[in-house]
């Protein structure tokens, strides 16, 4: 055999891969530190994420990706070419790759991710809408004429998406996410407290106690920063109801794209939506009570993905076996790849 297959999830927070036969097999921050004299790349991965709020002049921290769009394109390719080479064995030789991609993606934008992709040595790269690979990833059936609704919580978006036949019915996609949250949070204690933290003291306490739905149980997190009025370290026991009072803003922002997205469904697919529900994916549907408050507010059943984080990653891959299709192999039935290059 030539190689395996592959499948690539280009997210705004991290890079997942996927082997066929193996699963993921990486899945690290989409980050790198690059010197602002030399242009050289200093770290990457979670190398790189440790120097974000800790950088000087000397150095920058750079997300060449957001949702799956290129936004500096050497540092993309340079990401994706180290990457790939991290995870290729001798067996893993010019692969085939299946890439996800948002679903508003234009033809400049894909011609630039196939290329960042192609620029590694790959024999062949297909493409596969967002949220078909995510639906796909939590284990979804998507080929038939029925409605699922799925809803992707990452780092830079919330993508949604009905999807039937495997293809999208309507779906939208909003620049509110987990990045937003923690800015919110950094928000809320500067405006309560005067505490100045960094963007990853506010990831942390998000993922520890972070909620969208009141908790039954007292929770803390210590946040360390700086006091905005006298400069010097100091620190505030968060709390629960706090985190839950700073998540607000960003979480109506999903519970209204949610609703309008309901309201443009064609009628036979919001029966199949209401019957069966939404499945949420993304790094983000682990925020305590999302979906219960989606639930509550969308007046329809929802449950979380197993493994939610990589659900992109993992439809992608399961959608390699249709690369052969793409070259014009027999299939039958819905091939729910969108492009080959
Ligand atoms: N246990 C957790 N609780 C709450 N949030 C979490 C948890 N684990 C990860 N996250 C958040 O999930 C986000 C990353 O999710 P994900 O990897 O799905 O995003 P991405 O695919 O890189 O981004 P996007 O899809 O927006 O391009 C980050 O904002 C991170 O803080
Ligand atoms: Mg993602």
């Amino acid at each position: 055999m030539m190689g395996s297959d592959i499948a690539l999830d280009l997210g705004t927070s991290s890079v997942k891969i996927y082997v066929s036969g193996k699963g993921i097999v990486l899945n690290e921050p989409a980050v790198a530190a690059v010197d602002t004299y030399t242009d050289e790349v200093l770290a990457m991965g979670e190398e790189a994420y440790t120097m974000v709020g800790r950088t000087s002049e000397r150095v920058r921290v750079v997300h060449p990706l957001c949702n799956g769009v290129i936004s500096e394109y050497d540092l993309a390719e340079y990401i994706i070419g180290r990457y790939m080479k991290k995870i290729s064995s001798s067996r893993v030789f010019m692969p085939r790759v299946v890439v996800s991609v948002p679903c508003e993606i234009t033809e400049v934008e894909k011609r630039a991710v196939v290329d960042a992709i192609s620029a590694s040595g790959v024999r062949k790269v297909c493409l596969i809408e967002e949220p078909v690979a995510a639906a796909m990833g939590a284990g979804m059936e998507i080929t038939e004429p029925h409605g699922t609704l799925v809803v992707d919580i990452g780092g830079g978006t919330t993508d949604m998406a009905v999807i039937s036949l495997g293809g999208i019915a309507v779906s939208d996609s909003i620049k509110v996410a987990g990045d937003a949250f923690d800015e919110d949070i950094i928000k809320y204690l500067r405006r309560k407290y005067n505490l100045i933290i960094g963007q990853r003291m506010a990831e942390e306490a998000k993922k520890k106690i972070g909620c969208v739905v009141k908790r039954p149980d007292p929770v803390f997190f210590r946040v360390k920063g700086r006091n905005a009025a006298t400069g010097l370290p100091a620190f505030i026991d968060m709390t629960g109801d706090e985190m839950l009072e700073a998540m607000q803003e960003p979480v109506q922002h999903i519970v209204r794209a949610l609703q309008n997205l309901l309201e443009q469904t064609p009628p036979e697919l919001m029966g199949d939506v209401y019957t069966d529900g939404a499945v949420l994916t993304g790094g983000s549907a682990q925020i305590y009570g999302m979906d219960q408050i989606l639930s509550r507010e969308a007046k329809l059943p929802v449950r979380i993905a197993e493994e939610p984080q990589v659900c992109v990653a993992k439809g992608a891959g399961y959608a390699t076996k249709y690369i052969g299709a793409m070259d014009g192999e027999a299939l039958t039935g819905i091939n729910p790849l969108s492009a080959a290059y």
